[in-house]
């Protein structure tokens, strides 16, 4: 009689995600870990707010299309009609959505998934945000998947506005439309995202003078110390 070899216990994958302000260089860098992932044979995802995909699934991607339509693809009367709490339930569902449907089961499978922007910018938003219990907005994302890593790219509102070159009214916490609204909004964001930074674990970059390489090879470092991945 022959003895099947039992099969090796799939690995979990491992969840990476990059948070900063606005123009701090996050989707830069989570588009180049995604692509070295791979390259290394180390197959991940990336997930961003363009992402609509549900693996095999048409019906539940047509779904999270018209989710994504919903939250992003917003016209600007419209977005000030609905209000900030109306946002953040809103965000709230296309973080659920993107979570239960593509992130654990990608995870599961032993996919790595890089996360352009989870939650923590909007947290920091809604926190400097007088209107909405800050309490209210943690809730909403507390039952997300905890990632691996948090890599958090620190930079100054002026040099991140440099690096844009334009802004959103949402950029300014529609406080206004000049450059000083920008910063002023934006150094708000940055110092709450600071204080999450310290409850633990993130990777915390000063990026104001890496050039894309750099804050690259030093994210590639932490993920091979921290993750043992190699890329
Ligand atoms: N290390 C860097 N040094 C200089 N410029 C950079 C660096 N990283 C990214 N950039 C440039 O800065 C601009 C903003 O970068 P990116 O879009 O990656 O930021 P982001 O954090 O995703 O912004 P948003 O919050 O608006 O999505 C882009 O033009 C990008 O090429
Ligand atoms: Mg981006």
């Amino acid at each position: 009689m022959t003895v099947e070899a039992r099969p090796a216990t799939l690995a979990r994958g491992r969840e990476i995600t990059v948070t900063g302000i606005d123009g701090a260089g996050k989707s830069t860098l989570a588009a180049r870990l995604h692509q070295a992932l791979n390259d290394a044979g180390h197959p991940s995802i990336l997930i961003g707010k363009h992402s609509t995909a549900v693996p095999m699934d048409a019906e539940l991607s047509a779904y999270l299309d018209r989710l994504n339509e919903v939250v992003y693809r917003r016209d600007t009367r419209v977005a000030q009609a609905c209000g900030d709490h109306y946002w953040l339930l809103a965000l709230a569902a296309w973080y659920t959505l993107q979570d239960k449907l593509v992130i654990q089961p990608a995870l599961a499978a032993g996919t790595h998934v890089v996360l352009d922007n989870a939650h923590h910018k909007i947290l920091a938003r809604y926190a400097v945000n007088p209107g909405v219990s800050t309490r209210l907005a943690e809730q909403v994302f507390a039952h997300l998947t905890e990632p691996d890593l948090v890599i958090f790219l620190r930079v100054g509102a002026r040099e991140a506005l440099l690096r844009k070159g334009e802004f959103t009214s949402l950029e300014t916490g529609h406080s206004g439309s000049g450059d000083e609204d920008f910063i002023r909004y934006q150094n708000t964001v940055l110092a709450q995202l600071q204080e999450q930074s310290e409850d633990g674990g993130w990777l915390s970059l000063d990026v104001t003078s890496m050039d894309r390489d750099t804050v690259f090879k030093t994210a590639a470092g932490t993920l091979a110390d921290r993750l043992q991945l190699t890329i």
